[in-house]
């Protein structure tokens, strides 16, 4: 099969070309605009017949992109296309993952069940799995996961003197001792409780030992930013120093990032799962290789 085409959605163009850069792929060209009345059209002006294409979506913000991006997955596959595969480095409605209330939608699942309809595979980048095990259980096409904590790790040891790694719950603890040992890092884990979206309270270890430390706040996703800025309230009360916030994904719903500063975060740094002015930690590289080793079909 010949090398892959791959297409930016809109606002992904840096992270389809850091991976044309590393593949033996090409650029694919398609074209986005809305019709006077808010509807998409979409023309891809790229020869995909027989060709593995790839889609470069994340998913931050979803409700707009899945409409565009089934579309171009449509197209894709209409023309030709061997296989369409999609590259989402943040994976939207992974939270709502479970029926709390009486009527709920479980989102996870539905989002997951439509977007297996329109692609051949999936590659992304940390998912939130907190009750479930892995995307299998809602993906019916293959989910690969590519993990930033190899890719935290090395940033912290080198940029953060005297580390103490801090995560978030008791879910997170796996995930923040594997970068604390990339980091060569303590760490410690909190007892959070959420009450409502905003409302987040956690408890802290004793972490008086750990006073000549730098305390480093590790998330896979700072969204309203409150889990982390509880956490700084009880650093302070703790005697602690100001803390370096590290998330996989930075969501930062609303105000989140300048409450974060203004709540006295030293620092925010984020991958760029999601390109801000906090993404300082590159996961394309690692997709690119993942990618290459999954060719030709990335399951
Ligand atoms: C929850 O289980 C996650 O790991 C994060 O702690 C959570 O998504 C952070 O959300 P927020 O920034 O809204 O507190």
């Amino acid at each position: 099969m010949t090398e892959p085409v791959v297409f930016a959605l809109p606002g992904n163009e840096a992270g389809a070309g850091a991976l044309c850069a590393r593949l033996p792929g090409a650029a694919g060209e398609i074209e986005f605009r809305r019709f006077p009345d808010d509807e998409t059209y979409l023309r891809v002006r790229s020869d995909v017949r027989d060709r593995r294409a790839i889609l470069v979506c994340t998913l931050r913000g979803p409700d707009d992109k899945f409409l565009p991006l089934i579309y171009a997955a449509a197209t894709l596959r209409d023309l030709g296309a061997a296989e369409v595969g999609l590259v989402a480095p943040y994976l939207a409605y992974m939270r709502q993952d479970k029926r709390f209330h009486d009527g709920e939608a479980v989102t996870s699942a539905y989002f997951a069940r439509a977007l297996s309809r329109w692609i051949d595979w999936l590659v992304t980048v940390d998912p939130h799995l907190h009750r479930r095990k892995s995307l299998a259980e809602i993906y019916s096409v293959p989910a690969s996961v590519v993990h930033a904590a190899p890719l935290i790790a090395p940033w912290i040891a080198a940029e953060v003197e005297r580390p103490l790694l801090i995560g978030p719950d008791r879910e997170s603890e796996q995930w923040v001792a594997e970068v604390a040992g990339g980091a060569g890092a303590p760490c410690v884990i909190l007892d959070k409780t959420r009450r409502g979206d905003r409302d987040v309270s956690v408890s802290l270890p004793d972490v008086a030992a750990w006073r000549d430390h730098t305390p480093v706040l590790v998330d896979d996703i700072i969204s309203t930013a409150r889990t982390m800025i509880a956490t700084i309230g009880r650093l302070k009360e703790l005697g602690l120093g100001a803390p370096v916030c590290v998330g996989v994904h930075g969501v930062f719903a609303g105000d989140a990032r300048a409450a974060l500063a203004g709540a006295g975060a030293a620092e925010i740094v984020t991958t760029n799962t999601i390109e801000g002015p906090t993404s300082r930690i590159d996961v394309y590289a690692a997709i690119a290789d993942r990618l290459r080793a999954q060719a030709p079909a990335a399951g």
